[in-house]
């Protein structure tokens, strides 16, 4: 039987479990301490919201995940130029597996720290690579985002979708966007989606542009892409989806 491609989702079932628990713990005390039931009560409508997330995102209820990612994929550039592609933040391999069905000719490389467990996600990359039918020109390797390792100017697209905003350690997001863009050939592309409306996080729009601006690239454009993706009102929560954009252009010759 041929086997299925599993992106998996991007709420993970751990913000579904841990609050739910607790929830249930504390409703239990809460018959010896009343007050205890606020608690129980907030976590388990934290547990009841990712739940309801993890709906909206999965295929198997709105598929919004692969609405999101279709924001990235049309920004892509057409054109056989394409020969080094990278994916950073790859998750289960969906962006990085898709580029390679676009630019049949690339070699791409998907790169994640992928956390605890990292051989079985690396390894469910690569079955979702064999099923699509690209294993052979892509590559998965465990890497970090904050430190690229790769030369300068090394592949022709650089890509990445809802991945900085979790980096963590690194407090100014705005670097890893830098570390991203050094790793794009001259006058070559790169297309990154992430929350970069969320101000707490990027800062003001404009103040993220000026700096990209004054790295010396010309041409890079921010779309909010709420609305195209038609991100569902439950999860336009600043640190869901509410603040989805694409930064996305051209590195100068
Ligand atoms: C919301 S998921 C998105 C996955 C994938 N880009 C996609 O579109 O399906 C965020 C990803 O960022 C990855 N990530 C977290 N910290 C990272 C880091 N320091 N460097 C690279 N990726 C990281 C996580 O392991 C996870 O796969």
């Amino acid at each position: 039987m041929m086997e299925k491609v599993d992106y998996g989702n991007w709420v993970s079932v751990r913000f579904v479990v841990v609050p739910g628990i607790l929830g249930l713990l504390l409703a239990v005390w809460a018959v010896f301490l009343p007050y205890v039931g606020i608690p129980a009560g907030v976590f388990s409508l934290v547990s009841l919201y990712f739940l309801h997330a993890r709906y909206q995102f999965s295929p198997r209820g709105r598929d919004v995940q692969a609405r999101v990612l279709d924001q990235v994929l049309t920004r892509l550039p057409s054109g056989s130029e394409v020969r080094q592609v990278l994916d950073i933040g790859c998750g289960s391999g969906a962006l990085s597996i898709e580029a390679a069905k676009r630019y049949p000719t690339a070699q791409v490389v998907g790169i994640d720290p992928w956390g605890r467990g990292w051989e079985s996600s690396k390894r469910l990359c690569e079955q979702n690579a064999t099923v699509e039918g690209v294993a052979d020109r892509v590559l998965f390797v465990r890497g970090d985002a904050a430190s690229l390792p790769f030369e300068d100017e090394a592949f022709d697209l650089v890509v990445s979708n809802l991945v900085f905003h979790e980096v963590r350690g690194v407090r100014d997001k705005k670097r890893l966007v830098k570390e991203a863009l050094r790793v794009v050939k001259r006058g070559k592309w790169f297309v990154f989606q992430d929350l970069f409306g969320w101000r707490a996080v990027y800062g003001r729009p404009d103040a993220l542009l000026g700096a990209i601006r004054s790295w010396g690239i010309a041409q890079v454009e921010l779309v909010d892409t709420t609305g195209p993706a038609r991100v569902p009102r439950a999860l336009k929560l600043p640190f869901m989806l509410g603040t989805v954009s694409v930064l996305y252009g051209r590195k100068n010759t």
